[in-house]
């Protein structure tokens, strides 16, 4: 049949001309993974999971359906899950049983933190075991540093005690140690502290691209690191600043971040494309705590398909640029592609 047949009025779509005839590329599922330009993968994926103290705990969070606070005697069941699922990596934050205004939690050998990686260390050795480092989980007053006498955070004394925290993380055996304090200088004194005391192999990855966002909300139930008194806004970026996160990115690769991050991700996938435009180090997003709950809520209530979205947002996040993509939906992505047979 020619197009001319199927003239309703007469019209003659014949005419358009067959370069433009895009279509034929996506007749079939084989035409269409033929010349498909991104691809999701697992190995894509880091999975953020939240430390705590006691045995045999799996606390479930309110606020982010699906996901649990562990304790860490149950995190090498997690890592064997996560191999199975060729998923490399797990990025851990610590709950600690109780704060004080420096945080010492955070830094102290036998902290959950440290505890967790050890066992994580232990149980999978080849999981790339990947630590927080920041003192809001674990400071009374639940701001990222040590504060003045105004309550302002003192960015070098903060420095410090992030220092000593991914040392003694890089102490019970972190691979990779992840700051995202947004204290200044932090990458590089952490570089150095690390190299001091024999850690050059370890790996750090810059949380560079991090801003004082909303999208927070569940995580900071979940890690229980709400500030007590006003906001992050004097450390974390303004959102509307781009140009000033290429700055930063720029800035923590200078001073020997081996891979940055831009956080979050959906509000922000410009920058996560400007990002991998203009620089060749590793490039993280992180798809954070409320990306996650907006989508499990809306898929609750029915109002939308949740494997279509998840994987559509997730593949966003990888055409934009991003190598790496630290998500709460990585276990059940990671299923899904199965699956799909990739
Ligand atoms: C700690 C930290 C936060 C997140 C990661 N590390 C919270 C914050 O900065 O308030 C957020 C992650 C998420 O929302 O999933 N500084």
């Amino acid at each position: 049949m020619t197009s001319a047949q199927h003239s309703l009025s007469g019209i003659d779509a014949g005419s358009i001309p067959s370069a433009h005839r895009m279509r034929r590329l996506r007749r079939s599922d084989g035409l269409r993974r033929m010349v498909r330009e991104t691809r999701l993968s697992p190995t894509n994926f880091i999975y953020p999971v939240f430390a705590t103290t006691g045995r045999g705990v799996r606390e479930p969070i309110p606020s982010m359906p699906g996901q649990s606070r562990l304790s860490v005697d149950q995190l090498a069941q997690e890592a064997a899950e996560l191999r199975s699922l060729d998923i490399p990596a797990i990025l851990l934050f610590g709950l600690p049983d109780s704060k004080d205004p420096e945080g010492s939690g955070a830094w102290i050998s036998d902290g959950v933190i440290q505890q967790a990686t050890r066992a994580l260390k232990d149980a999978q050795p080849d999981l790339v075991v990947v630590t927080d480092v920041c003192l809001c989980e674990y400071t009374d007053h639940g701001h990222c540093g040590v504060l003045d006498a105004e309550g302002s955070v003192i960015n070098d004394a903060s420095v410090e005690l992030l220092a000593r925290t991914a040392l003694s993380q890089a102490d019970a055996g972190a691979d990779v140690i992840a700051p995202s304090d947004m204290m200044d200088g932090r990458i590089g004194v952490i570089r150095r502290a690390l190299d001091q005391q024999g850690f050059e192999e370890r790996t750090l990855l810059a949380y560079s691209a991090k801003f004082a966002s909303a999208f927070y909300g569940p995580f900071r139930d979940a890690a229980d690191s709400a500030p007590q008194f006003g906001d992050r806004r004097a450390y974390q970026m303004d959102p509307p600043n781009g140009r000033e996160a290429m700055r930063a990115i720029e800035r923590d690769l200078a001073e020997g971040a081996d891979m940055v991050m831009v956080k979050p991700a959906l509000a922000y996938l410009d920058l996560v494309r400007e990002a991998r435009q203009r620089f060749d180090a590793p490039l993280a997003a992180y798809n954070v705590s409320g990306e996650y709950a907006m989508l499990k809520a809306a898929a609750a209530n029915g109002w939308i398909d949740e494997e279509r979205v998840v994987l559509e947002t997730l593949t966003g996040i990888r055409r934009a640029g991003a190598d790496m993509i630290l998500t709460y939906h990585a276990k059940e992505a990671a299923r899904w592609l199965a699956r799909q047979g990739g």
